[in-house]
């Protein structure tokens, strides 16, 4: 009876929708032109369950799309913390030399104010974000940028972020060691631990995270992140924690018992921890499995930080598949919990699952 109900109603809308056009286009939540509501906006709130669980459950956001009230209200409806994806690199906030644009970083701020959430600052130094004019200074001219962008954007947000990743992505892929950037090359290898004393100055309250990627589980990144943390530690660096990125494959994650035991050995430095960034692509598996293999995943791995006492929090690099950086770094995929028409997808269910402990 609903369903029929409900199948008339579709009808209808969807007639009235297309003007009278009786288009043969499928409707239902996952239909490009759907009337219906999605089912983004009546699923269980994730944020309830993360509170339950005393965890923070957060999204990366673009401020262009927080107009769109389908975007904004699963954002609201569903995450506490706040990342900006892009809004809060130094190329986004001063792309040319002499002074700070933070329009678009405040709108997103206080889109997070507005619906109770906290924000996370992201990121402060990394090298995928270094404005051009940048690559022209002196060491000294560097040094002195440098500072005044890490004293400058912290001291704007302070009191609005709780957090901040400080220096993102500074270990090398290849487990030579530090990265080669033109921190390391003008500054030198202490750049990270400047980093973070800069930002506690300007800062006193923000958690401040070394944030990367590829070291989630146990392999040579990890322990070289591990040993860079470490180091930090025991010169009196004030980092409070570590970001475990999370841009992973269906196919080939990396294990729940990997996983927790790098989580476990770098809270036992005294150390909190995150998983900043995840995502979990699924275009190589066969398309049949696809959706719940990536249920599987998403759910394994955010237990493990449910089940780990200094993991305060799990942010996704994005929410909906509609808006995901993977389509355009790994090709077309649906990395996320919610599908391109804001239709909960079994990702969300394998999430909401895990923070709920079930
Ligand atoms: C990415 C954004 O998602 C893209 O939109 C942007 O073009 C490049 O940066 N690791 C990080 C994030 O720490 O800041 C990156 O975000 C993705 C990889």
């Amino acid at each position: 009876m609903v369903r029929l109900r409900l199948a008339l109603m579709a009808t209808i809308l969807g007639a009235f929708a297309c003007g009278g056009d009786k288009s043969t286009t499928p409707t239902g939540p996952t239909s490009p032109n759907s009337p219906t509501t999605p089912t983004g906006l009546t699923v269980p709130p994730l944020r309830d369950a993360a509170q339950s669980a005393g965890k923070l459950v957060g999204a990366a956001v673009q401020s262009g799309l927080l107009g769109d009230g389908r975007y904004s209200g699963v954002l609201g409806r569903h995450f506490n913390y706040l990342t900006a994806e892009y809004e809060m690199k130094w190329d986004a906030i001063e792309p040319t030399r002499g002074g700070n644009n933070f329009a678009a970083a405040d709108a997103i701020v206080a889109y997070g104010q507005a619906n109770g959430m906290k924000i996370k600052g992201h990121a402060l130094i990394w090298h995928g974000s270094v404005p051009s004019w940048v690559g022209s200074l002196s060491a000294s001219e560097l040094r002195a940028a440098f500072e005044d962008h890490i004293r400058s954007v912290a001291e704007h947000f302070r009191g609005r972020v709780v957090a901040w990743d400080v220096v993102n992505e500074a270990i090398a892929d290849d487990n030579s060691g530090l990265r080669d950037t033109i921190f390391r090359q003008k500054l030198g290898d202490q750049y990270i631990a400047d980093a973070f004393r800069i930002a506690h100055q300007a800062d006193l309250q923000a958690l401040l995270f070394y944030n990367d990627y590829g070291g989630e589980g146990l392999n040579q990144k990890s322990n070289r992140i591990y040993d860079l943390v470490q180091g930090l530690r025991a010169q009196g660096v004030p980092i409070d924690g570590v970001g475990l990125q999370m841009h992973i494959t269906a196919g080939n994650p990396p294990s729940e018992g990997n996983v927790a035991a790098n989580m476990s050995r770098l809270a036992s430095l005294g150390l909190m921890v995150n998983i900043s960034e995840m995502d979990v692509r699924i275009r190589d598996l066969p398309a049949a499995t696809r959706l719940e293999t990536q249920r599987t995943v998403y759910k394994t791995l955010v237990s493990v930080c449910v089940a780990e006492p200094r993991c305060d929090a799990v942010t996704f690099w994005g929410f909906t598949d509609a808006h995901s950086w993977i389509d355009a770094q790994f090709g077309a995929d649906d990395p996320l919990l919610f599908d391109d028409n804001y239709g909960a997808k079994p990702a969300y269910s394998g999430v909401f699952d895990a923070l709920s402990r079930r």
